[in-house]
């Protein structure tokens, strides 16, 4: 079973600059609703029990989200409005299954990763990166369902095109299992159009297994000062380690960059 979901938003989110300046881009509202609160639901759909979100001194706001209860008691005390009412109560509802834990220097999403190491019980958790949404249809509630029937690792692929492959981490896809699920041979990281593999790119949801810390540990920084979760998921394959890709259901919005972010409103308003 998979019961705790890690979330990293320890980054600078700086293609969404002036607007994350002073602002964390996942409180930032995708047609009327901060973007982290889609994806807490889409984990307490899930089945999701605790959800351990990444943040740095700079994002604490996003605590502050959660935890601002003296100030909606107090106007909750003389507006009396329901609506307030209602919308505190659903942050009391996230409030319960969110822990915090810190990266203060945004060192990559496989040092962001290795900061829950101690908090995570199961054999396999959930990853998900909060600037991809995925509406429609709940990703990671299909990836646990494959996950519980073949207990492996499961990462979210979706087809883009050919040309834009360099825009992303695509997969080196094995035999088909079924309709939706490949096995992975591996990932590269934002290959040329030459060099893909294959169209089929990684969206921001995971199903890791526990061993990827121990790998994680010996990962060492790269040229950019980062290391990122995509070098340790490929050791693990190199080990053979069993990853599957997952074609989803739901439509992808790329809430990550100023164009993806402005289209995301616009597609959330059309439901
Ligand atoms: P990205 O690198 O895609 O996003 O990280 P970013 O750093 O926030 O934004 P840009 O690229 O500067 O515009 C993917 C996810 O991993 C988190 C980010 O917060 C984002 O949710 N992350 C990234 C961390 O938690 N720590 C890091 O060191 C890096």
């Amino acid at each position: 079973m998979i019961k705790q979901a890690i979330i990293p938003l320890a980054g600078l989110g700086t293609r969404l600059l002036p607007l994350t300046s002073v602002f964390a881009k996942e409180l930032l509202p995708i047609n009327g609703k901060p973007g982290i609160e889609y994806i807490l639901d889409e984990c307490i759909e899930a089945g999701i029990k605790e959800v351990i979100f990444i943040i740095s001194k700079k994002k604490l706001m996003i605590k502050k989200y959660f935890y601002n209860d003296s100030f909606y008691k107090k106007i909750i005390k003389t507006k009396k409005d329901p609506r307030i009412i209602k919308e505190y109560k659903k942050l009391l509802k996230y409030k319960k299954i969110i822990k915090f834990v810190y990266q203060n220097k945004p060192l990559g999403t496989g040092d962001a990763v290795l900061k829950t190491k101690k908090f995570i019980k199961d054999n396999y958790f959930l990853m998900l990166l909060p600037d991809d949404l995925i509406i429609k249809k709940n990703c990671s509630k299909s990836m646990i369902k494959v996950h519980n029937r073949y207990k492996v690792s499961v990462m979210a692929s979706m087809n883009v095109n050919k040309k834009n492959v360099s825009r992303w981490g695509i997969f080196k896809l094995g035999k088909k299992l079924n309709k939706k699920n490949y096995f992975i041979k591996g990932v590269v990281e934002k290959p040329s159009i030459s060099n893909a593999p294959s169209n089929k790119a990684v969206i921001g949801r995971y199903i890791l297994p526990k061993k990827i810390f121990s790998e994680l540990l010996k990962t060492k920084i790269g040229e950019s000062g980062e290391f990122h979760i995509t070098d340790a998921i490929q050791s693990l394959i190199h080990k053979k380690k069993t990853f599957l890709a997952h074609n989803f259901d739901g439509k992808y919005l790329d809430c990550g960059t100023m164009s993806g972010y402005i289209k995301s409103s616009l597609e959330l308003n059309k439901l």
